[in-house]
């Protein structure tokens, strides 16, 4: 199988961890013979830098040509000053918007190894494994307007709540999607007793659950969601809900089994290429000193070939891998505990190549 991947490594640790994940990659192709090939494209702070701005356009022709794009991570303390246009972060949400990447999908899955990295009991987060779908390119981080304003002389300001209910069923529906391969069991998560956009993400769940009898449905209110995911996160097989409450829940969700630097993501469109990224961020507290954990970047590669390339076989072959090296007591430091070996980024990416 022949396939283009756009790499965009960002900033700070965003560019050791891709390094890593491409070697996987290339590790990948050559054991089940495919052909990947790799073209590199500019974003974030370096970016700014060098071309005074977050997200060229060579970079966002570069992804639409291509069948997936990898990315690193982007911004750091050196590029927070600038005005917002000039953001690293601009750079993200333009890319995602540029390539229609409506769903952040963000698997939480519990490593029997790690178990004493999370900051929950063991019992609570045994056996964990939820998927949180995100919307990303509707609500209230898109909303016009969106500005602080004069009203009868006082100081006042809007954000603005805005989606079509086209946007709500698409990502719904692929909620439901999802849970069919998995526990078929959907949890939509609204606060349908105060805003009236939840009133119609509720109703749209009701309407496309009647499309998947075979696929439990089950509605909470946004608050009530954030204390059971610390509570039993074990309910959960699939939680699909709206821009903002999804950033919130679905950091909150990556604490339950461990480390930032294990947790991968995936970002889907409805044509065009899907978007894998790890979900931490560049971490310039640790760049440059080969510290930085490379599983997340890795397990992002595993849901690129299951998901944009159909290779299931080779997406277990890296998840697989990644368990193994684990199981065998290699860790890097964020995931370090006594009696395990402490190896650096490198080294793990060259455990994870050796057992693929
Ligand atoms: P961060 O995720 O970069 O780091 C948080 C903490 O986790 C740090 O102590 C870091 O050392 C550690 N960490 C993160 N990833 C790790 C890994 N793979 N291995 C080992 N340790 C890891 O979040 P922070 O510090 O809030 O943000 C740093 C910069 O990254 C900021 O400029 C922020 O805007 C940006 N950021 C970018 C994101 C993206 O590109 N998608 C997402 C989140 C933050
Ligand atoms: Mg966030």
């Amino acid at each position: 199988m022949k396939k283009r991947i756009a790499v965009l490594p960002g900033d700070g640790i965003g560019k050791e961890v891709t390094r890593g994940a491409v070697e996987i990659l290339r590790a990948v192709g050559e054991r089940f013979g495919h052909q990947f090939s790799y073209s590199y494209g500019q974003i974030g702070g370096g970016s700014v830098d060098e071309l005074g701005t977050p997200l060229p356009d060579e970079t966002i022709e570069l992804c639409k040509g291509s069948d997936a794009v990898l990315l690193g991570a982007v911004g750091g303390p050196k590029w927070d000053r600038l005005p917002v246009h000039l953001r690293p972060e601009k750079g993200l949400l333009k890319i995602r918007k540029e390539l229609g990447l409506y769903a952040n999908l963000r698997p939480t899955l519990y490593y029997s190894s790690l178990a004493d990295s999370s900051p929950l009991k063991r019992e609570v987060i045994e056996e964990v494994d939820l998927l949180m779908v995100r919307e990303l390119t509707g609500g209230l981080y898109f909303g016009k307007p969106s500005e602080r304003m004069k009203q009868d002389g006082r100081d006042v300001v809007v954000d603005t709540l805005f989606y079509q209910k086209s946007e709500m069923t698409r990502v719904i529906k692929l909620a439901f999607e999802l849970a069919k391969n998995r526990k078929s069991r959907v949890t939509s998560v609204d606060k349908a007793n105060v805003l009236e956009s939840s009133r119609l993400w509720r109703e749209v769940a009701e309407e496309v659950a009647k499309d998947y009898p075979e696929v439990i449905v089950e509605h909470m209110l946004v608050d009530n969601a954030a204390m059971q995911m610390v509570r039993n996160p074990k309910q959960f097989d699939v939680v699909v809900t709206e821009n903002m409450f999804g950033d919130i829940l679905s950091d909150e969700a990556s604490v339950l089994t461990g480390s930032l630097g294990m947790l991968p993501s995936a970002s889907i469109s409805e044509s065009g290429p899907y978007l894998y990224e790890p979900i931490h961020g560049s971490a310039p507290d640790i760049e440059g000193q080969n510290i930085a954990n490379p599983l997340a970047t890795i397990l992002s590669v595993a849901m690129m070939l299951r998901l944009s390339f159909g290779l299931e076989e080779e997406a277990k072959a890296v998840e697989a891998a990644v368990n193994e090296v684990l199981k065998s007591g290699f860790r890097t430091k964020d995931i370090a505990s006594v009696g395990t070996k402490l190896v650096t980024t490198t080294k793990m990416v060259e455990e994870v190549k050796a057992t693929i």
